[in-house]
């Protein structure tokens, strides 16, 4: 089957902009301490549900940094990216942890290995219609137990980046809004246990939401 446009602009976009995405959001975790703690907390979560240290999965890792801050934290993580430059990039920068390209519509994946999955803003560029199909895919590759991280922008219209970095490339960015985005991982069957919102902080332009769930059992 043809491959829906969506994935292919995603995909050129990002291998556009790779490098210059790297440097510019390279210490953006130092400088949010939220964000840190959310994905502290959801560390702990899984070493409690798991303590032999089950996998974890960056599910759209980008450059990297977000898996690199959970493997600190002590979690066998990889990650899966729909951009293979991203994921070339991620290899060079952390040549310790496993990247590989995916989609997150159909995860490299066996079913019920994860002890933890985190979507850190990789799902805001699925169309909403397309979004149970993702639910599902989360939910298939969590184990029993397992839980799921979520970080998105809130808000009910989407943000077109047009020529960034002054590449010839152009993207929207979908925001959503907690309630909803908690019923698409509630009709997966996953159980909603936490929905965050911070106001916008830097260039940020709308709230951050997270929200963590697990797959009940
Ligand atoms: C905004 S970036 C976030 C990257 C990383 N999570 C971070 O916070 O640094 C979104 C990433 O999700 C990836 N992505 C978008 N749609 C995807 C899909 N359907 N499957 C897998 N990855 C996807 C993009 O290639 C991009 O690297």
């Amino acid at each position: 089957m043809a491959e829906p446009d969506f994935l292919t602009t995603a995909r050129a976009f990002y291998d556009a902009v790779a490098e210059d995405y790297a440097d510019h959001f390279r210490d953006v975790l130092a400088a949010r301490p939220l964000d840190r703690a959310m994905l502290t907390a959801f560390a702990e979560l899984v070493r409690a549900s798991f303590p032999a240290d089950g996998p974890v999965a960056e599910l759209g890792s980008g450059p990297g940094g977000v898996a690199a801050f959970l493997h600190g934290l002590g979690l066998d993580v990889s990650g899966i990216d729909l951009s293979p430059r991203m994921v070339e990039l991620a290899r060079q920068t952390y040549p310790g942890l496993r990247f590989t390209v995916g989609s997150l519509l159909e995860l490299p994946l066996a079913d019920g290995g994860l002890a933890g999955a985190v979507a850190w803003y990789s799902i805001i560029h699925t169309p909403q219609e397309r979004l149970p199909e993702v639910f599902a895919e989360f939910h298939r590759v969590l184990a029993p137990g397992g839980h799921l991280l979520l970080a998105f922008q809130v808000g009910d219209r989407p943000s077109r980046v047009e020529r960034p970095f002054g590449h010839p490339v152009a993207l929207d960015f979908r925001r959503g809004q907690p309630d909803r985005i908690a019923g698409l991982a509630a009709g997966a069957g996953l159980e909603v246990t936490t929905r965050l919102v911070r106001e916008p902080e830097g260039e940020e332009k709308t709230p951050q939401a997270y929200l963590l769930a697990r797959r009940p059992g």
